[in-house]
């Protein structure tokens, strides 16, 4: 009974959350309409991907996926990162149209479609939830990207990260493990390399941290973190 009672006291607070939630989302949405609406592709192509994102909600189908195959819960949490804190985080890093850049868990590929038109930047991006790379590569028959946009189905632990130039990984919901493995494989990247994190910053010893600020996101505020992924120390003789 007491359980019970309990799960009813929280109710209207969850329903309030939920709502606020909602709110923040439309804020941040509008922010987006009023600054990057004019550029006619990048509005078309976000049309496209409301159109068939419509019914389904990323976060349900992130849950489900996640349940269905699996994944391991820490790296499925699903969350989103607004365009106007991606402008920000672009102008701290100083991304060039020339950067490749790789996304490393890119959940809907709305961020791949920002970094795409409005820098102009040839994009790839890693995501274990197949309906999303399904979704997306529906979107590319109608926009045909080509080859300056993909979206793997594959775990990006295991992904060659060779051809990238600028790396943005949120990995706020990882755990202690996945945060060291995470690590690992981004030493691998090229040394001048840019490797933007949320909310963990990476080794010192192999990353000069450049810039940290905090940063709005779909789930609240969180810090961003500006790495230049240092050179390889001179063997000893
Ligand atoms: C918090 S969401 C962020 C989505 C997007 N990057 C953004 O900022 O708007 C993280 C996404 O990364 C995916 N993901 C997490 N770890 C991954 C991994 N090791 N390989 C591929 N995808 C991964 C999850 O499935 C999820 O869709």
């Amino acid at each position: 009974l007491l359980h019970v009672l309990r799960r009813l006291l929280e109710l209207p607070w969850l329903v309030l959350l939920n709502w606020g939630n909602h709110f923040w989302g439309l804020w941040l949405w509008l922010g987006e309409i009023r600054r990057y609406y004019w550029l006619w592709p990048l509005m078309q192509a976000d049309l496209y991907w409301m159109q068939a994102y419509g019914l389904k909600s990323p976060f349900t189908l992130s849950r489900r996926a996640t349940a269905r195959a699996e994944l391991p819960e820490d790296l499925t949490v699903y969350g989103e990162t607004p365009w106007t804190t991606l402008e920000r985080i672009a102008q701290a890093a100083g991304l060039k149209a020339q950067d490749q850049v790789f996304e490393l868990g890119c959940g809907t590929g709305r961020t791949l479609l920002f970094f795409y038109y409005w820098y102009g930047c040839q994009v790839r991006g890693y995501e274990l939830v197949p309906e999303f790379v399904e979704i997306f590569a529906s979107l590319n028959q109608k926009l045909a990207w080509g080859q300056d946009v993909e979206m793997h189905q594959q775990n990006w632990f295991e992904a060659d990260l060779s051809p990238g130039s600028f790396f943005f990984l949120v990995g706020s919901c990882y755990s202690d493990q996945h945060l060291l493995q995470a690590a690992r494989q981004l030493a691998q990247v090229r040394p001048g390399s840019t490797v933007v994190t949320v909310s963990c910053p990476l080794p010192a010893e192999d990353f000069e941290l450049q810039s940290q600020f905090l940063a709005p996101f779909s789930w609240g505020r969180a810090t961003v973190y500006i790495h230049r992924r240092r050179q390889h120390a001179a063997p000893e003789k």
